[in-house]
């Protein structure tokens, strides 16, 4: 790939787990900087070099590049015991990043308080089916103005106090529901956690800017999607930060004009974890090939994934919200033996109408009937295929029949989840 001249987002525009990792990793080689900017460890970002695969959950995915510098921004919020989990991981695999890493000094800690939180919500009526990581309650948190900053732990002063006050409040709304941590503990992990992080921790507004400045090129990583987005998505099955492009401003505090492109990444099919609606989803043997054949088991949590057909009226609705530029489309080769594939056009509204947007709430959503049409299978495997030359015709017919129907042109097919198997459609290029 040529060297970028852009700086470039890969954002997510379905549920989630689209393959963003794998797209970033491939990228990266190309970009100074990989930077991160919502979401924590409730995001799984695999990534496979030579057939061996690491996931990745709060460090970004351009990790595996020596030459990239690797930026936490102020949207993140980190678990910094999961943190060292995954520096170790990639220490084991010979990669150390401590050299080449900034954390925002304004990104928000998850607590232990929070894990508990999230799980004695989630075993009541209003589950949501979350990965039980915290990230809520951190957010919230956050909102709430009581949340401890990676910049707060460099100064002690105050320090148990607050955390006694989150204490206080977390006990108040689960009673004793579950055991915590004496505050003083809570205290005495944090400050253990933050000592070999100190001299990474640092303004990472002010380094974007000047990175910015200087002409460094910068890619941006998105966690989740646009349908777990907390404004934007199928509300309240979301997640609680903002996973589509508003997010990367406010998670970095770079100004709009600091971004270039905007590729959003879908699969050629459609999965969700968790709970919410799903209009494609698919249940029966169609449903076990795509998860068995895509391995569409969760990342983070190992939950099996919900799949379905590609919906593009989700696709659309994700790429005119984040004004994506091109799309990156993976994993066609999961549909490699299926007989028909199908494809949802649209929906219809319970008064018989096409609709023409996303609805905004899920009751509508879940009254909607779907406008689908089926496509052949191909014959020939599409796994490994790397010109569009290559791919047979049915499937070239099925990515057409995607891309007039999302409204945005697909720059990238992804054929598998190594770095080579994939290609750019006839004059398109990713950067
Ligand atoms: P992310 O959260 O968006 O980064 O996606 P995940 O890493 O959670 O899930 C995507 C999974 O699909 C990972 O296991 C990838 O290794 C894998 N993958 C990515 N692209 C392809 C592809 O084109 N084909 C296949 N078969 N697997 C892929
Ligand atoms: P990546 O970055 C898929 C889902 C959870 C749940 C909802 C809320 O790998 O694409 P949370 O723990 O965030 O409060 O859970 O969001 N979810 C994801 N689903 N991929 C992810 O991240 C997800 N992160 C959160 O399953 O439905
Ligand atoms: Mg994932």
């Amino acid at each position: 790939m040529s060297k970028p001249i852009e700086n470039l987002a890969i954002l997510g525009l379905q549920w989630g787990d689209e393959g963003k990792g794998k797209l970033v990793d491939l990228l990266s080689a190309n970009f100074r900087n990989a930077v991160r900017f919502q979401g924590g460890n409730n995001a799984g970002h695999t990534v496979v070099v030579n057939g061996e695969s690491i996931a990745l959950h709060q460090v970004p995915s351009g990790a595996l590049h020596p030459e990239c510098f690797l930026v936490v921004g102020s949207g993140v919020v980190l678990n910094l015991e999961v943190f060292h989990q995954e520096l170790e991981r990639l220490r084991d695999r010979g990669v150390e990043v401590l050299d080449r890493l900034l954390l925002s000094d304004k990104a928000h800690v998850i607590l232990p308080y929070y894990i508990a939180i999230d799980n004695w919500r989630e075993s009541g009526s209003n589950r949501i089916g979350t990965t039980g990581r915290g990230i809520g309650p951190t957010y919230e948190t956050k909102a709430a103005r009581l949340g401890l900053r990676l910049g707060d732990l460099k100064r002690p002063d105050g320090l148990l106090e607050r955390i006694s006050n989150i204490y206080t409040e977390t006990r108040l709304k689960i009673g004793d529901a579950a055991p915590l941590p004496a505050p003083e503990a809570v205290l005495k992990d944090l400050q253990e956690q933050i000592k070999p992080l100190l001299k990474c921790i640092g303004n990472a507004q002010e380094y974007l800017y000047d990175a910015w400045k200087r002409g460094e090129s910068l890619l941006f990583e998105g966690a989740q999607a646009t349908m777990l987005d907390i404004d934007h998505g199928t509300y309240p099955f979301v997640t609680s930060s903002n996973c589509s492009i508003g997010g990367l401003f406010t998670g970095t505090g770079l100004p709009p004009k600091a971004l270039n492109k905007v590729l959003g990444v879908a699969k050629a099919y459609t999965t969700r974890v968790g709970a919410g609606p799903f209009p494609s989803e698919l249940s029966g043997p169609v449903a076990e090939h795509i998860r068995q054949a895509g391995h569409e088991f969760g990342t983070t949590t190992g939950r099996p994934r919900r799949c379905g057909w590609f919906d593009a009226a989700v696709v659309r609705h994700s790429c005119r919200l984040n004004g994506a530029d091109g799309v990156g489309l993976m994993k066609l080769d999961v549909l490699d033996g299926l007989d028909s594939i199908g494809l949802v056009k649209g929906y219809r509204g319970a008064d018989g109408n096409t609709l023409t947007a996303m609805p905004s709430s899920i009751h509508d959503l879940e009254n909607t009937e779907q406008i689908i049409e089926y496509f052949d299978g191909w014959p020939e495997p599409t796994k490994g295929v790397k010109s569009w030359n290559a791919l047979p015709a049915q499937a070239q017919r099925y990515l057409k029949a995607i891309e007039e129907a999302v409204e945005t042109p697909i720059e990238y097919v992804s054929t598998g989840p190594n770095r080579g198997e994939g290609l750019l459609l006839p004059g398109r290029s990713l950067t």
